[in-house]
């Protein structure tokens, strides 16, 4: 079922923030509109989804990748989640017989499921065995989600092509042209970083500079921009407020690099069992669960949106 992700599933509405504005810009005053219900356009009802990250499937040759994905998605399938996020690392080490059993778990969830690619999945075998059109828009109410690679299996760091971001300017663009919110999913984080964090992002001369000037062009539009990658339990930057810059848990397994601790920028739950989230978005709030596989939910971050 996620061979079509590619606006496969719309619901909402098509009344828009930005078609208020015009309507009041119009006018020179607040006219309210009888075409437009006022309350309606302002409204994002709330969207409940989960991200699930980095499930390297084959590791180290062993069923322990596959078990953690499996109760996973026995753990989805009894939420009432509408949709399910997979930032990225599907399979470990390229290794391609191992999509088969991935997708086979994931369907098993009983919800639509939309991945990227991580610097462990080939992206030739992506294409083939997920989705053929790699980089692809999603819409789920009144979000649009932006599901990008930019991970290559030769580096941590992370890369757009020109092109890629030419297409992302235009997807924006439409997004924005029909009043709906941004979400970005790419795996590596753009975010510049040091130690303690790992120091892999996207530098400046593989596309961060543009791909920070589209996303500033609709700073009124675009929520956040979703990583994995990192296996740092939930990882949180503001330098470029008011976007959240995120990366997910691993659902196979996080480390604990100490960052708070350590006065690192940003935030980072001390939370680091496998895991994924559990995340409410709307009406101008992200919040996200950190639920440890077989546990209960044991850090929240909650952050304010446009
Ligand atoms: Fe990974």
């Amino acid at each position: 079922m996620n061979d079509t992700a590619n606006n496969s599933i719309f619901v909402g509405y098509e009344s828009t923030r930005r078609g208020w504005l015009a309507t009041v810009g119009a006018g020179g005053a607040v006219a309210l509109s009888t075409s437009l219900p006022v309350a309606a356009a302002q409204e994002q009802p709330p969207l409940s989804f989960a991200v699930v990250s980095d499930t390297h499937l084959g590791r180290q040759d062993k069923m322990t990748a596959q078990n953690q994905w499996k109760t996973v998605a026995e753990e989805l399938a009894e939420t009432d989640v509408k949709f399910v996020l997979h930032l990225g690392d599907i399979v470990d080490a390229g290794r391609e017989a191992q999509y088969a059993p991935y997708k086979e778990i994931r369907d098993s969830i009983g919800k639509p499921v939309h991945e990227i690619p991580g610097n462990h999945d080939p992206a030739e075998a992506f294409a083939k065995k997920i989705r053929r059109e790699v980089d692809t828009t999603v819409d789920h109410g009144w979000l649009t989600v932006v599901l990008m690679n930019n991970s290559r299996r030769t580096s941590h760091d992370g890369f757009f092509e020109e092109a890629q971001l030419d297409w992302l300017a235009k997807v924006c663009n439409e997004a924005a042209d029909r009043g709906r919110k941004i979400l970005i999913c790419c795996h590596v984080p753009v975010v510049k970083n040091g130690p303690p964090d790992r120091a892999w992002y996207v530098k400046p001369e593989h596309g961060q500079k543009r791909f920070y000037e589209i996303v500033t062009a609709h700073k009124e539009d675009t929520i956040a921009v979703f990583h994995g990658h990192f296996h740092n339990g939930i990882r949180g930057w503001d330098a470029h407020a008011p976007l959240h810059e995120i990366c997910f848990p691993s659902v196979t397994y996080n480390q604990n690099r100490g960052l708070e601790a350590k006065g690192a920028p940003g935030f980072n739950p001390v939370e680091f069992r496998p895991g994924y989230c559990l995340v409410t978005l709307g009406d101008g709030k992200l919040a996200i669960d950190y639920k440890p596989t077989g546990a209960d939910v044991a850090a929240t971050k909650s952050l304010a949106t446009v």
